[in-house]
C-alpha cells in the first residue's frame, strides 16, 4: 500500500510550499513583476498559458495511490473547473487555477507526498516507468524502486537546477519497453546477464523538433552503480550541452555533435570520479526502503473464472484486461477516450469513483500510462466483470484500449501558447470518423498521436499514424506520418507523407488510409508491419488520391 507517511520528504515538500506562499503574495501585490515572477513559478511547475496559469503536478513513475487521486479529484473541484489532464510524461495538469490559489493546492499536494517542483524548467523532470510496473507479467524487476532513488536523488540536486535544457529519464523492468525508453534523454532498461541485475543505459533520445532515437552507451551497468553513472551522464551534458542556441541545447543533440564514443569517454572520465561518493550506505538504505514499499501486494487466491465472455463484456476484456503475474489476477487499462471525449481529461468525480473502485477492486493503486489513460492494478479476474459493470456506470468502460480512437493529443491551440494549430479537435474528429466508419474495430490495434506544433507533446513522431499540426500563412495544416512506433516491442520514428491537409482533411485522409490498410493487410498484420512490408508509395496513394 502507497500512502503520504512511506514518503520521506513531506515536510521538505511543505516548507517549498510556504516558499512559493511567499513568493505568490509578492507578486500578487506587486512587488515582483511577472518577469521576476517567472523563474521561481517555473520552479514550481506554475506556466501561463493563453487563457490562464496552468499548474503540472509530477506523478513519478506513473503510480498514484488512491489517497493521492482524491487529492487531485479534490483539487480538480475546489480550484479548478472540475477536471485534471493526465499527460504523455505521467503527470497531471490543471489548466484554471487562480494564481492566488496555487499555494493552498501545493499544500494540499503536500499533504499527500506529491509536488509540482521540476516539472518545468531546465532540471530532471518527473522520472517516467512502465505504467505497469511491480503488477508485469514479463518483469525482470520492478523498476520502481530504482526510479524512486533517482527521483529522491535529482529533487532539488543543487549541481543539475540549471542545465542546459530539461532532462527526462524513463525507466522499464521488462525486456517489452512500456516505458519508451529509447526516446528519453537517459532510458534505464532493467536486464538480468548470467543472473546480474543491471541497466542497460541509453543516451540521447527525445522528440521534439529534432526527433532522434537514443543509442546505448553502456550495454551492461551493475544496478548499483546507476546513480555514479547517470550522474557523469548529467555532469558531462552539463559542462558539454550547448547553452548558445536553445533549440540544440538537448543531450540529444549533445551526443550527435560529439559523437556517442567521445561523448562515452567523457563520461567514464566522470564516472571514474564520481564512482567513490557513492560507496556508502545511504542510497542503499533508501534502495532497500523502497523496495519495501513497493514488495508486491499479498494477493489472496481467487478462483479464475472459465464461463465464457459475451456481449459489451468481451469487448471491453478484449482491449482492457491485460495480463499479470499471476494467473488469477490482472490489471486493467480505463481509457479516457470516451466518444467525444478529450485526450486525457478526467473529471474529479471519475477520479473520485476511481479511487473507489481501485480501492474496492485493485489494492489501492492507480497508474497513469504514457497513451494518457489510467489503469487499475491488481484486480481478481474473479471481480472483472463487476469492476465492468460498476465502469459502465460511470462511462468509463469504453472498449477501445490500443484501437485507433485511443488517441494520445497534446492540448494545442485550446490552451497552449506554443501551439501552431488544434490538436483536441483534430482527435475528436478522426475518433467519430472511425466509428462511423466502422474502422474502430476493423483497423484493430493502432496508435494515432497528435501534437499541435513542432514540440511534439503529443508523441506524434512515435504512431503509426502521426499527426503534427503547423500555422502555414496563418491557416492550420496538418502534417501526416507514417510508421512511428513507440510500442512495447521497440521505437521507430515516423516518416512523412507528404503535404499537409488543412483541418477538415484529416479525418477523411485517415479514413481513406486505413481502408488502405485493411485492403492490402495480410492476416493479423499490425499497421506499422504493413507499412513496412509495402513501403510509402502504396499508402501515400489513398492519402492523396488527386495525385495517384
Ligand atoms: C503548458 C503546456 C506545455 C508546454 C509549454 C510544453 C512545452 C514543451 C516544449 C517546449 C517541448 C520541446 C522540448 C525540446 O525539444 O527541447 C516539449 C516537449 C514535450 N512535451 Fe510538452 N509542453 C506542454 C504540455 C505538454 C503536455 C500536455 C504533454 C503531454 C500530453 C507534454 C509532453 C511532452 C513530451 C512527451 C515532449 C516530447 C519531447 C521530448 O522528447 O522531449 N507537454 N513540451
Ligand atoms: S506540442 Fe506544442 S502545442 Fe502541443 S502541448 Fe506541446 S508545446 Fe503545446
Amino acid at each position: 500500500m502507497l500512502d503520504a507517511a512511506h514518503n520521506p520528504d513531506t515536510e521538505w515538500l511543505e516548507r517549498r510550499a510556504a516558499q512559493f506562499r511567499d513568493q505568490v503574495a509578492r507578486r500578487l501585490d506587486g512587488r515582483l513583476t511577472e518577469d521576476e515572477f517567472r523563474p521561481l513559478r517555473l520552479m514550481n511547475g506554475v506556466y501561463l498559458q493563453l487563457h490562464a496559469y496552468m499548474l503540472r503536478i509530477a506523478i513519478p513513475y506513473g503510480t498514484l495511490s488512491t489517497q493521492q487521486l482524491r487529492a487531485l479529484a479534490t483539487i480538480a473541484e475546489r480550484w479548478d473547473k472540475g477536471i485534471g489532464h493526465f499527460t504523455t510524461r505521467q503527470n497531471i495538469q490543471f489548466n484554471w487555477p487562480k494564481l492566488s490559489d496555487i499555494p493552498d493546492i501545493l499544500d494540499h499536494l503536500a499533504s499527500v507526498g506529491m509536488h509540482a517542483v521540476q516539472t518545468s524548467g531546465n532540471t530532471i523532470r518527473n522520472v517516467t516507468a512502465d505504467p505497469f510496473a511491480g503488477a508485469a507479467a514479463d518483469e525482470i524487476e520492478d523498476p520502481r524502486p530504482w526510479a524512486e532513488v533517482i527521483r529522491l536523488w535529482s529533487t532539488d540536486h543543487p549541481e543539475f537546477q540549471f542545465l542546459p535544457r530539461k532532462f527526462k529519464i524513463g525507466v522499464t523492468g521488462a525486456p517489452a519497453d512500456r516505458a519508451m525508453t529509447a526516446v528519453h534523454d537517459i532510458g534505464l532498461r532493467l536486464v538480468r546477464r548470467d543472473g546480474v541485475v543491471g541497466f542497460t543505459v541509453l543516451v540521447g533520445g527525445g522528440l521534439g523538433r529534432t526527433p532522434l532515437l537514443a543509442q546505448v552507451i553502456r550495454d551492461f551497468l551493475p544496478a548499483a552503480e546507476v546513480l555514479p553513472y547517470i550522474e557523469a551522464i548529467l555532469a558531462a551534458y552539463n559542462m558539454a550541452g550547448r547553452r548558445d542556441n536553445k533549440y540544440k541545447a538537448r543531450i540529444k543533440i549533445t551526443v550527435a555533435e560529439m559523437g556517442l564514443e567521445a561523448f562515452r569517454d567523457q563520461v567514464e572520465a566522470e564516472f571514474a570520479q564520481r564512482r567513490a561518493d557513492f560507496s556508502g550506505g545511504g542510497w542503499r538504505d533508501v534502495l532497500a526502503a523502497q523496495r519495501l514499499r513497493f514488495a508486491a501486494p499479498l494477493l489472496v487466491q481467487r478462483p479464475i473464472p472459465t464461463a465464457p465472455a459475451t456481449g459489451a463484456y468481451a469487448a471491453w476484456a478484449e482491449r482492457s484486461v491485460v495480463s499479470h503475474p499471476r494467473a488469477d489476477y490482472a490489471n486493467v487499462i480505463v481509457t479516457l477516450k470516451a466518444p467525444g471525449a478529450t485526450p486525457g481529461d478526467a473529471s474529479a468525480q471519475q477520479m473520485r469513483r476511481l479511487a473507489e473502485l481501485a480501492d474496492r477492486f485493485g489494492q489501492g493503486e492507480v497508474r497513469v500510462t504514457q497513451e494518457q489513460n489510467l489503469v487499475i492494478v491488481h484486480v481478481a479476474r474473479a471481480d472483472l466483470r463487476a469492476l465492468h459493470r460498476a465502469l459502465q456506470s460511470l462511462g468509463l468502460a469504453t472498449a477501445n484500449a490500443g484501437l485507433g480512437t485511443d488517441i494520445v493529443a497534446c492540448p494545442g491551440m485550446d490552451y497552449c501558447t506554443l501551439a501552431t494549430a488544434r490538436s483536441i479537435p483534430i482527435a475528436q474528429d478522426i475518433a467519430a470518423a472511425l466509428r462511423e466508419s466502422g474502422l474502430e474495430a476493423e483497423a484493430g490495434a493502432l496508435a494515432i498521436k497528435i501534437s499541435g506544433c513542432i514540440n511534439a507533446c503529443g508523441h506524434h513522431h512515435i504512431g503509426d499514424i502521426g499527426i503534427l499540426g503547423l500555422d502555414r500563412a496563418g491557416v492550420e495544416n496538418y502534417q501526416i506520418t507514417l510508421g512511428g512506433d513507440g510500442s512495447p516491442d521497440g521505437a521507430a520514428l515516423g516518416e512523412r507523407a507528404g503535404p499537409g491537409f488543412a483541418a477538415e482533411a484529416v479525418a477523411p485522409a485517415i479514413v481513406r488510409l486505413l481502408r488502405r490498410y485493411v485492403e492490402l493487410r495480410e492476416p493479423g498484420e499490425r499497421f506499422n508491419a504493413a507499412f513496412r512490408r509495402l513501403g510509402l508509395p502504396a499508402f501515400r496513394t489513398a492519402l492523396y488520391p488527386e495525385a495517384a
